[in-house]
């Protein structure tokens, strides 16, 4: 077990076999619009008021990051915050390094938008965040002038960064499916003089293109023939402080949605879920599956499509999920995995090569849970594929590692809600980072976390 925190503070949870969920599911913000909400208002001239913002430890991180970098966040209420921004270029250097505890898109895009002022910052945070590698993100900046030192060819944190002092726009072709090195270039690409034009092959979500745009920065997409887009950015920007919506997040509507598939029995409506399409890969592919999930209501809000979700119970069967759908559905493919363990055949998830750097090797961690409750599967170089053991197949009585990762642990209890016998997650405080209302959401559903 890696823990930041002594073992002693680990706090262990079994979910046990439950009675048909049933009820409203109401999940919190999204974290990718509220880092971004937080981040963009403390680049802007002027107030950004946000409302719907996620309370999470890792929104919470990046927030306290901002303050030292000279911004003003002050929350008025759960969830109404309001940003008062130094304008692009106006972060000064923070007294103290910058402790960004579980978050990764916290701490990446926030190198990013500090890489084109001549400021200097120590780039820190928990042992899952220091294990994963910066220089998928710091090298690409390194055009802008960027200068680092970390640990080691991965620029681990610690990291200290030194932003460049008059910029200039720069051509990138980011081969890496991710939208947290996108978005830290197009944040550096703000205080560089000139366009800059960002090639990427896959299409990431794209909640920074929309929302720098809604702040008034001059920024174009446009889809490439072969697969792919170009954006454009030009610089120096000046943003505005606006007012923003944030939606509720897909990727922690993933628990109780599967729970509701996987519980015979149930019915769960989950409210005003953002529908961005390059979110949407896994109720795409548990449609595929089978799953009996209603989308009504679809409607427009902060600029996000959303809907409300009807979620009955379901017979699954399993399904072969394209490779070109993993960066929709990136952070959903370890629920997807419990999923599958309940399917009837085999689920083939291909393409998961990204998984192995989330917050902690995902393929390894869903795959030591799977083998620790009696499902069995296989690795292919990069592809998971689960033997579905059907409805009432799914034996469960082990422990799972959690490894730091709020997902692994989510994860697993959502299969202890219908394996035979109890599932046991070795931590769940990491759950906080992203979703603390969590465990109460759920058992108000009727699940059975104890
Ligand atoms: C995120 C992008 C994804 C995702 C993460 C949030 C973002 O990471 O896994 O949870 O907000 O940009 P990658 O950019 O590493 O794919």
């Amino acid at each position: 077990m890696t823990h930041t925190q002594s073992p002693e503070d680990a706090r262990p949870l079994a979910a046990r076999k439950s009675p048909p969920l049933a009820g409203v599911a109401a999940v919190p913000g999204d974290k990718s619009i509220s880092q971004r909400a937080l981040i963009l208002g403390a680049l802007a001239e002027g107030e950004t008021r946000i409302s719907g913002l996620l309370e999470s430890g890792d929104v919470h991180s990046t927030a306290a990051a901002l303050r030292g970098l000279g911004a003003g966040l002050t929350q008025e209420a759960p969830g109404i915050w309001r940003v008062v921004g130094t304008g692009v270029g106006g972060w000064k250097s923070p007294a103290q390094p910058l402790d960004f505890g579980n978050s990764g898109t916290g701490s990446r895009l926030v190198m990013g938008a500090m890489a084109t002022t001549p400021i200097t910052a120590v780039f820190t945070g928990d042992a899952s965040l220091r294990s994963r590698p910066m220089a998928r993100v710091v090298e690409p900046l390194l055009a802008f002038g960027l200068t680092y030192e970390g640990q080691g060819p991965k620029a681990l944190m610690p990291l200290t960064l030194h932003g460049a002092g008059g910029a200039q726009a720069v051509e990138v072709h980011v081969k890496t499916a991710s939208a947290q090195v996108k978005s830290a270039l197009l944040l550096a690409a703000l205080n560089a003089a000139g366009t800059t034009r960002i090639r990427q092959d896959v299409l990431t979500r794209d909640h920074s293109e929309k929302m720098l745009k809604a702040f008034g920065a001059d920024i174009t997409v446009t889809p490439l023939a072969e697969g792919g887009e170009v954006i454009c950015l030009t610089g120096p920007a000046r943003l505005t402080g606006c007012a923003v919506e944030v939606p509720r997040d897909p990727s922690s509507a993933a628990f109780p949605l599967v729970a509701a598939l996987i519980v015979p029995g149930s019915r769960v409506e989950l409210p005003a879920i953002l529908l961005n399409p390059r979110r949407t890969g896994l109720i795409e592919t548990l449609l595929e599956m089978g799953a009996d999930i209603r989308i009504q209501n679809r409607r427009t809000s902060g600029g996000e499509e959303i809907g409300d979700l009807i979620v009955h119970h379901s017979r699954l069967k399993g399904v072969t999920v394209p490779a070109s759908r993993s960066a929709s559905m990136i952070d959903e493919y370890p629920v997807l995995a419990v999923a599958a363990s309940f399917a009837v055949g085999e689920t083939r998830m291909l393409g998961l090569e990204e998984l192995r750097v989330k917050e902690s090797d995902r393929l390894a961690a869903v795959a030591a849970g799977l083998a620790a409750n009696g499902v069995p599967h296989t690795i292919e170089k990069d592809d998971l594929i689960v033997h579905g053991l059907g409805p009432d197949g799914v034996p469960g009585g082990g422990t799972v590692a959690t490894h730091m990762d709020h997902r692994i642990a989510m994860s697993f209890l959502t299969m202890g809600l219908a394996s035979q016998k109890p599932v046991t997650v070795d931590d769940v405080t990491m759950i906080a980072t992203s979703f603390p209302e969590y465990m109460d959401l759920m058992k108000g559903l009727g699940a059975v976390l104890e």
